[in-house]
């Protein structure tokens, strides 16, 4: 147990024993005390510990968090702290229309404010469901008292007729399926709820194990927290000693900003690629960098994510689940072939108090199915290709979902490697995409590329995820089961087929794509990272002057609040003005 005299006074005795407004003490505690706190449990001196908690019945991904909550406290008391528990902003990716991406900036306004404008000395982040993670990571970087992420995990694998059915996964399979005339309504229906069978957040690499993976790269989980699946007894205990170390990191006052910096980052990349993670991660963590003060480009997605292999065989880039990979080892085992590679920076000091190294040695996979050694990948250079051209500043294109088929009939051209041309068919979102895509008038085949765009932040509004659109029916029937997506949007779950996604900037705000034109030819270089549209520059510019897209209007407070603020994908669509507050918590609050 760390030393119990604080290397800086706890912020909370601002509150509960300032000396120059004792006239305040008073008002403070008081209503602390009709749930029964005494005035000596928030008087003497022991640091008090939010537990942010994320879990509601809105928030079923996080649910689980309700009941870690008591494992969580018993944690904070053991180790001398005082637990004062208080609810987040709830965000449902599934169920948030017009689409969740609106909330991970609210999720960060509120959070930031509580942790700002209440007693705090440091704080419990529980996450789980997509953006609940880098949303609690974004506060506590603005705020920067101490912080530690307890993920809920994901569910437990999930089967249908003797198959593994993964979240997100089994939805975009399913409906393939369902247009192609293989599977029934009810069919789709029954393996969609076999893909949910317990509490916990996606079972699959999606974005909500990609993000408590990343967070625990950065150093800001214990280890092997992630991926512990959220019914597991593991779970409870992972609770209780991320309960227990926080206090300490309270007394040590270890707070973000020495864990957060470019070298973090920098790991947490190597890892999205290792575990196939998800586009989703692009934003996240350029926005958690962001306001975390740290140096970070989309680019270095590529830089030094993209020759690295994969080593996790987890839906959708695999073929496991959540279950398998925790039990083969989890995050700290695919660190450990990074580190052993020399493809990690060990020194990067995480919420432990010890280096990353030092938290996973000797940590080998229990599974090499599962988790492969860094020699025997499952792909080499899988990471994230970032692109720009004549029609974006930065589009990225997941490689490591990118099917042998593809590339044996796009990219192995002979005089043309990792080089395809295609018509464009553009679809100004995702409604016209339905209304359209099996209009035989566009005349649509295996040439050409799906183009979706008023998709992104300012555009949507938040950016939804509508890029992976699915080919017309009949092209399906014919066994042609994707094509090539583009779009100013984001992407969830995975096809087969390479998608060019968060196109920045996005066409509502005059980017390439808004004077794009279904038939016009996109050209696609791997090799170089380019994608143009083959139109010449007196016809852009002519295109260009006429008038942009209409946007559509907003249809609640925080949408034209957040259209005024928000930033392009590339840049992580934080809330600009937001990025000059950093370490707040510095300041007390006047009373
Ligand atoms: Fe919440 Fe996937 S929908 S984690
Ligand atoms: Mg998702």
């Amino acid at each position: 147990m760390t030393d119990r005299t604080p290397k800086r006074r706890f912020r909370s005795r601002d509150w509960f024993a300032d000396p120059a407004r004792a006239d305040m003490t008073a008002l403070y505690l008081e209503r602390f005390m009709n749930y029964g706190l005494t005035p000596a449990e928030l008087r003497d001196g022991r640091p008090i510990i939010g537990i942010a908690q994320s879990g509601s019945d809105l928030a079923p991904c996080n649910r689980i968090h309700l009941d870690l909550a008591r494992r969580v406290r018993d944690g904070i008391r053991d180790a001398g702290g005082i637990p004062i528990e208080f609810p987040v902003h709830p965000i449902f990716e599934n169920c948030r229309r017009p689409t969740a991406a609106l909330d991970r900036n609210l999720s960060y306004l509120t959070l930031t404010e509580l942790l700002y404008g209440y007693p705090l000395d440091a704080v419990v982040l529980t996450t789980g469901c997509d953006k609940t993670t880098p949303a609690a990571i974004m506060a506590a970087s603005t705020v920067d008292i101490p912080a530690i992420v307890l993920s809920g995990g994901p569910m437990l694998d999930g089967w249908h007729e003797g198959e593994l059915v993964g979240s997100g996964t089994v939805i975009w399979r399913s409906r393939r399926k369902l247009a192609a005339g293989e599977i029934s309504e009810d069919e789709f229906l029954d393996r969609a709820c076999d893909s949910a069978p317990s509490a916990g957040h996606c079972n699959t690499m999606g974005t909500a194990s990609t993000m408590n993976s990343i967070a625990e790269a950065l150093g800001m989980a214990l280890p092997g927290c992630a991926m512990i699946p959220a019914p597991y007894r593991e779970r409870g205990q992972m609770a209780y000693e991320t309960g227990r170390r926080i206090v300490d990191m309270a007394y040590e006052d270890l707070r973000p900003s020495a864990i957060l910096t470019r070298e973090s980052f920098l790991n947490a990349i190597r890892l999205l690629t290792a575990i196939g993670g998800s586009s989703n991660a692009q934003p996240h963590i350029m926005a958690m960098a962001r306001h975390a003060g740290v140096d970070l480009a989309p680019r270095d997605l590529t830089d030094h994510g993209y020759d690295l292999p994969l080593l996790a065989n987890v839906q959708p880039a695999g073929e496991y689940l959540g279950e398998r990979f925790h039990r083969a080892g989890g995050v700290p085992a695919v660190l450990w072939e990074l580190l052993q590679a020399g493809k990690l920076d060990g020194d990067c000091l995480t919420c432990t108090g010890r280096t990353i190294a030092e938290n996973i040695e000797p940590c080998e996979s229990r599974d090499r199915e599962v988790i492969r050694p860094f020699g025997d990948p499952l792909m080499e250079k899988a990471g994230y290709l970032a692109l720009s051209g004549n029609l974006f500043d930065l589009g990225i294109l997941k490689s490591s979902v990118i099917s042998d088929e593809f590339r044996r009939r796009y990219l192995s051209r002979p005089g043309a490697q990792g080089v395809f041309e295609g018509r464009a068919i553009v679809f100004d979102g995702s409604d016209d995409y339905h209304h359209r895509i099996n209009d035989p008038a566009l005349a649509i085949d295996e040439d050409c590329i799906l183009v979706m765009r008023g998709a992104g932040p300012i555009g949507w509004p938040g950016s939804a995820e509508v890029v992976n659109m699915q080919p017309p029916d009949a092209l399906l029937r014919r066994g042609i089961a994707w094509l090539p997506t583009l779009g100013d949007g984001r992407q969830s779950g995975t096809s087969d087929s390479p998608s060019i996604l968060n196109v920045s900037p996005e066409s509502a705000v005059g980017g390439g794509l808004s004077w794009l034109r279904t038939g016009d030819v996109i050209r696609v270089d791997l090799n170089v990272g380019t994608c143009d549209a083959l139109v010449d520059a007196a016809e852009i510019a002519r295109r260009g002057a006429e008038a942009p897209p209409l946007l559509p209007e907003s249809h609640s407070p925080w949408e034209e609040l957040f259209r005024e603020k928000s930033g392009q994908l590339a840049d992580g669509a934080a809330l600009e003005f937001a990025l000059k507050y950093r370490g707040i918590a510095a300041r007390t609050p006047r009373h």
